[in-house]
């Protein structure tokens, strides 16, 4: 949707260090004159505090309507309270693909050279599903819960999205071993989703405990992988360690109609008010939605957008310009600027 040459799309800022690395965004977004109209909303704690719903009605509905979102992290207290936002929210606007791309950067020196991978996460079901039954007073319980649906649908998805991309490999992450009811269930669509419709793409099966070795001992062995919720959610924290950290990481949550854009980090308690957050996952994560603007709106000036601030972002860490998690010694403010200092001239 479009007003006045602008897409309108919801805005998150979330919790913890959420705002600082939005406002950053929203700075780098206005000077590189992406035709993007922020529609504000809460979620979050930022929502209790406004007297609100964890996730406010007129969040969701603002994200149903615009079918775009770009989230900032949200916090979900542990051990106790409310359910997560984020899966409150994958699972309302029924968003069952997360996308997160783990690729090195410019200037980043990390173990391995030219790591490029893809992970896709089922986002609605597993123990992700948040149904735990108190059996007795020291006994509980929760429970994996998948479906052929939803296994064939992330699988479709998946040998789909690898096939656009042409992208050469699928492995899937699994314990099938142990749980062989769902992640048998997991492994038999995927298999059978390739062998009737993607069998030029090659497909592998690793279990999870290897899997993750072998990624840390040698990641160009892998290429897409294809994950249940829970193991993508660990192996994206995993993953992203070989690239520079979590504040280099974005992510996108896809369903068949909304789209919502996040970074896979958290809202980082530990230095949320300091000014020191890296803006460049939830940055990432909002130029993958110019991408999808582009891809799904045909709007030629998005594709601009995202590529100009690539480039100064990729400029920017290659000159040395980096926040503290990469060994740099700027602020979040002071990058935002020294990536728009590098937006190439329009
Ligand atoms: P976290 O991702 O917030 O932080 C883990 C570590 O990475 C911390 O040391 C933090 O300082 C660092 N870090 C994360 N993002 C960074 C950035 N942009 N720049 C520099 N350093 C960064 O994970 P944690 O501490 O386990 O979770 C904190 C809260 O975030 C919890 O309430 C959790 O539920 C929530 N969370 C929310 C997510 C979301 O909204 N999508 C995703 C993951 C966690």
């Amino acid at each position: 949707m479009a007003t006045q040459g602008f897409h309108e799309v919801v805005l998150i800022p979330g919790d913890g260090i959420g705002p600082e690395v939005s406002d950053a965004v929203r700075r780098i977004f206005a000077a590189a004159a992406a035709p993007v109209h922020w529609d504000e909303h809460v979620a979050g704690i930022a929502a209790i505090e406004g007297g609100l719903d964890v996730l406010p009605a007129a969040t969701l509905e603002a994200i149903e309507r615009h079918q775009v979102a770009l989230k900032g992290p949200c916090t979900t207290p542990v051990g106790e309270g409310f359910t997560s936002v984020n899966v409150q929210l994958r699972k309302r606007l029924n968003l069952y693909a997360a996308v997160r791309p783990v690729r090195s950067l410019p200037g980043v020196s990390t173990r391995f050279e030219n790591v490029d991978l893809i992970i896709l996460r089922e986002n609605t079901e597993g123990l992700y599903s948040g149904v735990e039954n108190q059996l007795t007073n020291d006994v509980v319980m929760s429970m994996k819960v998948a479906t052929k649906s939803a296994c064939t649908r992330i699988s479709h998805w998946a040998f789909r999205f690898a096939t656009q991309r042409r992208r050469k490999k699928i492995t899937v992450f699994h314990k099938a071993n142990i749980m062989k009811l769902t992640d048998g269930l997991f492994l038999r669509c995927a298999r059978s989703v390739h062998q009737t419709e993607y069998p030029n793409i090659d497909y592998q099966e690793t279990i999870i405990d290897a899997g993750c070795m072998k990624m840390v001992q040698d990641p160009s062995q892998f290429d897409v992988l294809l994950l249940e919720n829970l193991y993508g959610d660990v192996v994206s924290d995993l993953c992203a360690g070989l690239v520079g950290g979590l504040g280099v990481v974005p992510g996108a949550n896809f369903g068949d109609v909304a789209a919502v854009f996040e970074a896979v980090h958290g809202s980082a308690p530990d230095i949320a008010g300091k000014g020191i957050a890296n803006p460049l996952a939830l940055l990432m994560s909002a130029v993958m939605m110019l991408n999808h603007l582009s891809a799904t709106r045909g709007d030629e000036r998005c594709k601009v957008a995202a590529e100009r601030i690539k480039t100064a972002y990729d400029q920017a860490l290659a000159d040395g310009q980096k926040t503290r998690d990469l060994g740099g010694d700027l602020g979040t403010d002071a990058f935002a600027q020294a990536i728009n200092d590098r937006l190439p001239p329009l």
